[in-house]
């Protein structure tokens, strides 16, 4: 037994030693070395700071004093500056023109696409396509780093449950599992696997942690989960994306256990540095260092500059407190001069990894921006991941795939924009080179008649869609053979700052819905939204319903591509649609509590007015084709921690389209020494299955996969036991087989 406690003891030793997330070479870490012996204190901390730069119409601007800062060593890095010639000359200025010559590090956020838009984060999530969501951030980095950029503040990767809170667009939805897979593939897209090459930029995971789980959905508001819950929920995608190299994090706005993350040393230091081993630097989310005074931790800047660095940031961003008080706590001895060495080290590693110090102007390169920015075949492979990422909710008797032949009424306020398509935090992305849904669909339908819709309100107000123009639009759905009708949200209804009380279509869409169904014809909804909406009516109006998110640059053709089937829509849902606000939160990985739901027992856990389903379940979706799944199997019905089982499913392609299929697995440890979800995902296989073609798919599952954090809350664990494993297309759709766990080791 001591031996394999040895054992353990070594592999945790070796691989949080192992958590480099920058490989540099002896010379690379020498020269750092050096290089700090060599910097005052200011110089030090001037590497601390992070800046925006703004933008007016004539491109990026520096607020004033800044390049003076820039010139007296007194900034590290600046975000929000892009464009290769624009960088070029502000790096020239740090290393020409100041007595060490550091480079800036050049940020921003590039999301989903830096100018060439992909579909949202969240619609990305919903193709459960690693492989195409890699690629897209490996485009964006292309695009990105020809236009002087080093480093974007993504992936986002906080698991959100409630659609009332606006960033849900921003991340992969409300499992732990599609989180983290999601994680892994854009730090690889982003960073490649030389970060020193120039088409590589460095990756920021954020917002450490639990941002997603704001009370109520209200963005910025106080975070209040136990630690199994921050720990089992909130930071598996955070570990994923260290262990796939993220070289930075970013601090959250949020407390968890009564600490902004920002101060927080548990977070910081305790879990990132000692238990996890990483390596890489911390970036604080915008002013969090300074907004710690309003959360009350801490009485003014300068104690709020000094909880933080303590706590383990490295970085400020825009608070500008380690700019205006570090020099003093340092030359007091209120914060020991290791704790900066140690900050500008991880700082300066990061910028000798991307190959700064060899040429600081490598990522500003104009030929290169002309090249790739917007290139053709980076269009391409956006309109390919946006039919990737559309949700088929409905298609009654079949109605799509339409015929080109059809007289088609295009209708609804969001038909003909275009900015709306690249959705929010779409970095350089232009409206005006986005396909609206109106142009796509005129390309394919040649008799299609539009009727325009004012732009409606950010509010929603019901004005916006005034009684003419419901008039008209019902007028031409009534000369069509079908209708298609463009609804949902405004794109900057969700994103940050963009938290809602009210989940259904603003303003008077249903009232449109409701005429146009009146008319009788076949009526096609596409919705567009950042979060999931109550879509309950919505979907009893239509006879099709296509969850469009927000599509990105190639919007219009991509939907095109989905409504004549030169698409088949694979795409699955990343998180729950409720039926109504008041189910939210509502996640498919709920517990089963002790009065789980009962229809004959009044004092079960449910509602007097509305069912505990969701409209829409977690991994649900539909194709053109009907898919017939058989009954699962399993290579052995019991095994221990040294066996795996083979866990297999045979499904068929029963329709006349190919079709790609997201075959889901589930589990389920029904008795545990902690409560655990009804159902958990285990992991998915995507099989592309001609018409009538059978394909079997398997996975190994084996004890490892199975584990929960045990009563200390830390050590995984899996009692001997029986284990319900599940596969099928959706977490509501799915076939069970068991299998009995029998530990051997104790
Ligand atoms: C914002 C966001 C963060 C973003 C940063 C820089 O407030 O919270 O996600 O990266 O500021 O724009």
């Amino acid at each position: 037994m001591i031996k394999y406690a040895l054992l353990f003891l070594f592999a945790l030793t070796f691989c949080s030693l192992q958590a480099q997330v920058f490989k540099l070479t002896p010379k690379q870490e020498a020269d750092i070395n050096a290089l700090i012996e060599k910097m005052t204190l200011d110089e030090k901390i001037g590497q601390l700071n992070l800046f925006t730069s703004d933008w007016d119409v004539t491109g990026p601007t520096l607020r004033a004093g800044y390049r003076d800062d820039v010139k007296a060593g007194k900034v590290g890095a600046i975000f929000n500056a892009h464009t290769a010639k624009y960088n070029r000359d502000l790096q020239r200025v740090a290393v020409e023109e100041t007595r060490l010559g550091i480079p800036l590090l050049f940020g921003y956020d590039v999301i989903h696409g830096y100018r060439t838009i992909f579909p949202i984060p969240l619609a990305e999530a919903s193709s459960w396509d690693t492989v195409m969501v890699q690629e897209a951030a490996r485009i964006a980095a292309r695009e990105s780093s020809a236009a002087g950029l080093h480093w974007t503040f993504a992936p986002m990767v906080d698991v959100a449950r409630d659609p009332r809170w606006g960033r849900v667009m921003e991340g992969s939805g409300e499992d732990v599992n599609l989180g983290s897979a999601m994680a892994r593939a854009r730090v690889r897209g982003f960073q490649g696997t030389d970060l020193a090459d120039e088409a590589t930029i460095l990756a920021c995971a954020k917002h450490f942690a639990a941002y997603g789980a704001a009370k109520a959905g209200r963005d910025y508001h106080t975070v209040d989960i136990s630690d199994r819950v921050l720990r089992e929920t909130y930071l598996p995608p955070f570990k994923a994306a260290m262990d796939a190299g993220a070289g930075t994090f970013m601090t959250s706005f949020n407390e968890v256990d009564g600490m902004p993350a920002s101060g927080s040393r548990y977070l910081l230091t305790d879990i990132l540095r000692k238990e996890w081993g990483y390596d890489g630097f911390v970036v604080t989310d915008y002013t969090s260092i300074n907004e710690m005074v309003k959360h009350g931790v801490v009485a003014n800047e300068r104690q709020a500059a000094k909880l933080s660095i303590e706590a383990g940031v490295d970085m400020d961003m825009q608070g500008a407190t380690f700019y205006d008080h570090m020099s003093a706590l340092v030359t007091t001895g209120k914060v020991e001069l290791k704790v900066v060495d140690q900050a500008v080290k991880r700082i300066l590693r990061a910028k000798a990894a991307l190959g700064l110090f060899e040429d600081p102007y490598r990522y500003s390169d104009e030929k290169r921006q002309k090249r790739y920015v917007l290139a053709p075949e980076h269009r391409t492979a956006a309109r390919e991941a946006a039919g990737k990422s559309m949700v088929l909710l409905r298609n009654d008797k079949n109605i799509l795939p339409l015929t080109t032949d059809k007289k088609v009424a295009l209708v609804g306020p969001l038909a003909e924009s275009q900015y709306d398509m690249i959705g929010a935090w779409h970095a350089d992305g232009q409206g005006k080179e986005a396909i609206s849904p109106l142009t796509g669909l005129k390309t394919v339908f040649p008799s299609l008649q539009h009727v325009s819709a004012a732009d409606f309100k950010l509010d929603g107000t019901a004005k916006y869609l005034d009684n003419a123009r419901i008039d008209a639009a019902v007028d031409a759905a009534k000369l069509a053979d079908v209708i298609i009708a463009c609804v949902g949200e405004k794109a900057d209804m969700s994103g940050e700052a963009a938290s809602r009380t009210m989940l259904e279509l603003p303003g008077r869409q249903l009232e449109l819905l409701r005429k146009l169904k009146a008319t009788g014809k076949p009526l096609i909804v596409i919705v567009f939204t950042g979060r999931p909406l109550v879509l309950g009516e919505v979907a009893g109006l239509s006879d099709a319903m296509l969850l469009a998110w927000w599509p990105g640059t190639e919007a219009g053709n991509a939907i095109a591509d989905v409504l004549t089937g030169e698409v088949n829509p694979s795409a699955r849902l990343p998180m729950t649609f409720p039926r109504s606000l008041g189910q939210v939160p509502i996640h498919y990985d709920m517990k089963n509590t002790g009065r789980p739901m009962d229809a004959d027992n009044k004092y079960s856990s449910k509602y007097l007015d509305g069912k505990n389903t969701p409209l829409y379940a977690f991994g649900y979706g539909l194709g053109y084709s009907k898919i017939t799944y058989a009954s699962p199997k399993v290579s052995k019905t019991t095994f221990s921690e040294n066996e795996n089982i083979t866990f297999s499913i045979s499904l068929q392609n029963n329709g006349d389209y190919k079709q790609r299929e997201t075959v889901q697995f589930y589990y389920r440890d029904p008795i545990a020494l902690r409560t655990r979800p009804v159902l958990q995902l285990l992991t998915w296989r995507q099989v592309d299955l001609a018409p009538g073609q059978v394909a079997s798919v398997s996975i190994t599952v084996k004890a490892d996969d199975l584990t929960y954090l045990g009563p200390d809350g830390k050590t995984p664990t899996l009692e001997s036991g029986r284990i319900e494993l599940f596969a099928g297309p959706a977490s509501d759709k799915l076939q069970k087989v068991e299998v009995n766990f029998n530990k051997t080791s104790n």
